[in-house]
């Protein structure tokens, strides 16, 4: 049986009628812009960026006009909003070339239309793996991307004894689809376990560090200060990272009233800050000594390492672990909580995402893996170097930069002044770096980089060196 979408009324299904695309122009041009990223080189795509391609055709595509304000309603006027990509470029819809320095919204693992994750996704849909389906019956790739992830927690270790013991990181929640809702997971065993062990306690108490971000989510939120006057019998405890002598503090005030401790290992979302391992380790110790939980969200570090969860290089093992965005290389959001197995008290609809689950992006995300494994090395010799040539860089411009923060390729250049930062970012995107600055807080004037794993050392030299350009000429400064 073959379901139409034809009718007589009804033009057939086709880009030019879903993208109101009368003229063709609209098709033609993103025809014409992905054979020409498809046939340059690596070299000859570095050579032009930051150029407007106008031999390529122009074209109208679709304005902005209906969209939130905080998702740039007012500029309907010619965006450079983005056309097509392919690995670590870019081009706009004003046919500017850029080179894409945060891999997409910090999710494009391998950069975009990755050949072999495409062909991939191409045999997945070809063997009958189907985009998505009901979660309580989970299809094979869902099934082995749980596998998968336990054996990467669990390196080497017997996967019977590792079954059986509850204390063991040995369970994956992955009927998620946002890294929101993986956190809020995550915050919801900490409350469960609280009122399961602590009932009489009192409120429980949520240590968390300044600058946090963990999703979208109500309770995400109150955690880095917002909506705290609509929540009563919880309270937040907000210390600052790399201060031991807080945290111990803090442990020691609130003792077992601590349910959890949440942080990321690099705060991406706080100027690519690095916590460092001995300040996790001190903090796995206190929620040892009090009974509380301790949870590493890895959302953005997460399939940048080439151990995959950069908790493994740092020496403690946490009790929750989540785990999204770049997991499927961008084809589709897929999250992950991975916990002991002796805190899974949740029912399926106290956390569930209906697109969670997903078998074809399980798919993918078992590909993102095994790249990966296999470039494992290259991984950590590639984010090693770039980091190097970001502190190269701070090192040579003193009086602008106070320092490179971050590891790998998850790095962040702290302007002294934020106004450098705000600069540098602008000139930046004018040389066609696609950077991201944080400097919308008091204190923050740090410009961000994550670039997608297919990064060779060409690519970082020519990165690097433009920015060392654009440090040198400050253009905001004349
Ligand atoms: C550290 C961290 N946690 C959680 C989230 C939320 O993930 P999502 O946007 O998929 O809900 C993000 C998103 O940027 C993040 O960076």
């Amino acid at each position: 049986m073959v379901l139409q979408s034809r009718s007589d009324q009804f033009a057939p299904l086709s880009f030019a009628s879903l993208m109101a695309d009368v003229s063709g122009d609209m098709g033609h041009a993103l025809a014409q812009a992905k054979a020409f990223l498809e046939a340059s080189s690596s070299c000859d795509l570095l050579a032009a960026v930051g150029q407007e391609l106008s031999d390529l055709p122009e074209a109208r595509f679709p304005d902005k006009r209906w969209f939130q304000r905080s998702y740039g309603r007012s500029v309907t006027d010619a965006p450079e909003d983005f056309m097509v990509g392919r690995g670590l470029f870019y081009l706009t819809e004003q046919r500017r070339l850029f080179l894409d320095c945060t891999a997409g919204h910090y999710q494009m693992t391998w950069g975009y239309d990755h050949p072999e994750l495409r062909a991939l996704l191409l045999d997945g849909i070809a063997r009958g793996i189907v985009w998505d389906n009901h979660s309580n019956i989970p299809a094979a790739p869902v099934k082995r991307l749980a596998a998968k992830l336990i054996e990467l927690a669990n390196p080497g270790a017997d996967l019977d004894l590792l079954q059986s013991d509850g204390r063991r990181l040995n369970t994956v929640l992955l009927g998620i689809a946002t890294g929101t809702v993986a956190c809020g997971a995550a915050l919801k065993i900490m409350l469960g376990i609280y009122r399961r062990r602590k009932r009489g306690a009192g409120p429980p108490v949520f240590v968390i560090l300044d600058g946090n971000y963990h999703g979208t989510d109500v309770l995400a939120q109150r955690l880095r200060g917002m909506w705290s006057e609509y929540f009563a019998n919880l309270e937040v405890s907000t210390v600052q990272p790399n201060a031991p002598e807080e945290l111990e503090t803090t442990f020691a005030r609130f003792g077992e009233r601590v349910a959890g401790f949440m942080a990321e290992p690099i705060m991406m979302n706080r100027e690519a800050l690095s916590v460092e391992p001995e300040y996790l380790q001190l903090a796995r110790r206190l929620c040892d000594e009090t009974g509380a939980l301790m949870a590493v969200d890895e959302i953005q570090t997460g399939f940048w390492f080439p151990e995959v969860m950069q908790w493994r290089r740092l020496d403690f093992e946490p009790d929750l672990v989540v785990l999204g965005k770049g997991m499927t290389s961008g084809l589709h959001p897929l999250s992950a909580l991975l916990y002991r197995g002796e805190l899974d008290h949740l029912e399926q609809y106290d956390a569930i995402s209906t697109n969670g689950n997903a078998a074809l992006a399980a798919y993918l995300a078992l590909g993102c893996i095994a790249l990966i494994e296999h470039n494992a090395a290259h991984i950590e010799e590639m984010g090693r170097y770039y980091h190097e040539q970001l502190w190269a860089l701070a090192a040579e411009f003193p009086d602008l930069l106070v320092e490179a923060r971050g590891e790998g390729y998850l790095s962040g250049l702290k302007f002294a002044r934020v106004e450098d930062a705000l600069g540098f970012h602008k000139a930046a995107l004018a040389r066609g770096l696609w950077l991201r600055v944080h400097a919308y807080h008091p204190g923050h004037s740090t410009v961000l980089s994550k670039f997608a794993l297919v990064l060779d050392r060409e690519t970082a030299d020519f990165a690097v060196g433009a920015m060392r350009e654009i440090l040198r000429v400050r253009p905001w400064r004349q």
